[in-house]
């Protein structure tokens, strides 16, 4: 017989049926009451042993973490909690799981210790409601792509370019890893480059991006980037994806107004199709906050944080704006806000951020024109010569969540701007060609993934966000 997912069962259509079911065991109460989990909703089905007519040795083996395949009817159930259960007929255990090693119990678990048992973290509640997101939030990018005219193109992962200037790259170099190049004195020759060739791993998709924008007028990369910065905060991880769209002929209003519908709409998909994964991550939020100081408990639920972004415009403030509202505000030390900036052409910092997001507009917010020292080689100069066509959109709770500009299409700005920086005009002159032929007024932005899945989970740690993540200090499984 066809097996049935736990998500088609619970929907009570199949009532009266004779079904087969396979799943996880999440708990096996009285040797009566088996939670069957598998991976199709976040809620388990109650299967009801025949406890009188199931042979010993078959109940000790439904423990937490087996592989089991149950068929039987599904029927009204009686007991609180469930619409429906399945009178179980007949048991196979497929899998056994070792109750005295396997390591998820049904319980509590810190996010460290499952961060440790990475492989094993989907069987919660919690990792399969983040994981599920992650899936559909893919899905909707995708799709909203899609329906608005956007090729779908690859970008390469090895790359001779760096496409930030920030010179944080992985290098790769060509070492067979069986038959290593060796020093004259017959050490391995870790200098030897990609095939002779020096390259990184990608920190980007952009510059690639624009020559398809170039041609095929519209286009978006979504894939792994990579980024050797050393940093430890619960927002960055070396490994990340990136969403990059690049758009002909469209300038940075354009662009803001295209992340931003953008932005709602990916996240207007996660409301109306995950449902049952946002509320169980809404409750887990919410017995977190209670046992936190009322000044640090969340203000909206997440559905309500979700929603207010789909219903609400962001703010678009210039940076020299915002730096005006930053030099007025009162530091208090006490409250832990000390957001005073020095001066015009500062860098913004997470809690400058984090003081307009939260505090001042409490409201996503697009800042623009941003100093021309402070952001990549490749924006477009605005006419006063000293700030660039970027934004950046910054979110509650999560600070910088998109980056993007207006590109540099003058070839003779371009060039000054690569030679002040020093930047190697013949390793991008693929790049300069574009503004010799054909050049255009063209824009785009990078969302980082994993940040916007920490918004719609209101998960806080990046680590918890991605499957398996790359850190300084971890990259095993
Ligand atoms: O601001 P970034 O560095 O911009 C770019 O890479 C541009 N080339 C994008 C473009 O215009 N096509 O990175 C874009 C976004 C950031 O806003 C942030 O959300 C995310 O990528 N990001 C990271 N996410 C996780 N870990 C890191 N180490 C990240 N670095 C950037
Ligand atoms: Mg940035």
């Amino acid at each position: 017989m066809k097996t049935t997912s736990v998500l088609e069962l619970l929907k009570g259509e199949k009532l009266l049926q004779e079904v087969t079911i396979k799943g996880w065991v999440r708990t096996f109460r009285a040797n009566r009451f088996i939670a069957l989990n598998d991976g199709s909703t976040i809620n388990n089905i109650q299967c009801v042993v025949d406890f009188e007519n199931t042979d010993e040795t078959t109940l000790k083996r439904i423990t937490t973490g087996a592989a089991i395949c149950l068929k039987g009817v599904l029927a009204e159930s009686q007991g609180k909690g469930q619409k429906v259960e399945v009178q179980v007929s007949s048991i196979e255990i497929l899998g056994d799981s070792d109750p005295e090693t396997y390591p998820i119990q049904p319980k509590k678990h810190s996010f460290e210790f499952l961060r440790d048992n990475a492989h094993l973290r989907t069987r919660t509640n919690t990792f399969s409601a983040v994981m599920r997101l992650r899936s559909s939030l893919s899905f909707a990018i995708h799709q909203y792509f899609n329906q608005n005219g956007f090729y779908y193109m690859h970008t390469p992962i090895i790359t001779g370019s760096d496409a930030e200037g920030a010179g944080e790259m992985f290098q790769v170099t060509g070492l067979d890893v069986k038959n290593p190049p060796l020093t004259e004195d017959g050490n391995v020759d870790y200098s030897q480059d990609f095939f002779g060739k020096e390259t990184n791993l990608t920190v980007s998709g952009q510059l690639e991006a624009e020559t398809f924008a170039m041609s095929l007028g519209k286009v978006y990369t979504f894939g792994p980037t990579f980024r050797a910065e050393n940093s430890n905060t619960s927002r960055h991880l070396s490994e990340f994806w990136m969403i990059e769209p690049e758009v002909a002929f469209m300038d940075l209003d354009g662009n803001m107004d295209l992340a931003e519908d953008f932005l709602k709409s990916v996240l207007g998909y996660v409301l109306e199709n995950n449902a049952d994964d946002l509320a169980f991550l809404e409750q887990r939020l919410i017995q977190e906050d209670k046992s936190k100081p009322q000044n640090e408990r969340n203000e909206m639920t997440l559905t309500e944080k979700l929603r207010f972004v789909v219903d609400n415009n962001f703010k678009r403030v210039s940076y020299t704006e915002a730096i005006d509202i930053l030099k007025n505000c009162k530091p208090n030390k006490k409250k832990k806000f000390n957001y005073l900036i020095e001066e015009w052409g500062a860098d913004l910092q997470s809690e400058h951020e984090r003081f307009l997001v939260e505090k001042h507009f409490k409201c996503p917010v697009i800042l623009f024109d941003y100093p021309a020292n402070i952001k990549a080689f490749y924006m477009r100069l605005n006419e006063d010569g000293k700030t660039v066509r970027a934004m950046d959109i910054l979110f509650p709770g999560i600070g910088e969540m998109v980056g993007g500009s207006q590109r540099e299409e003058r070839l003779d700005i371009l060039k000054q701007k690569m030679a002040a920086l020093d930047i190697d005009e013949k390793e991008l002159w693929w790049y300069t060609d574009l503004r010799k032929y054909g050049t255009a007024v063209h824009s785009g932005f990078g969302l980082g993934f994993e940040r916007l899945v920490m918004f719609a989970t209101g998960m806080s740690n990046i680590r918890d966000v991605i499957p398996y993540p790359r850190t300084p200090q971890n990259a095993s499984f």
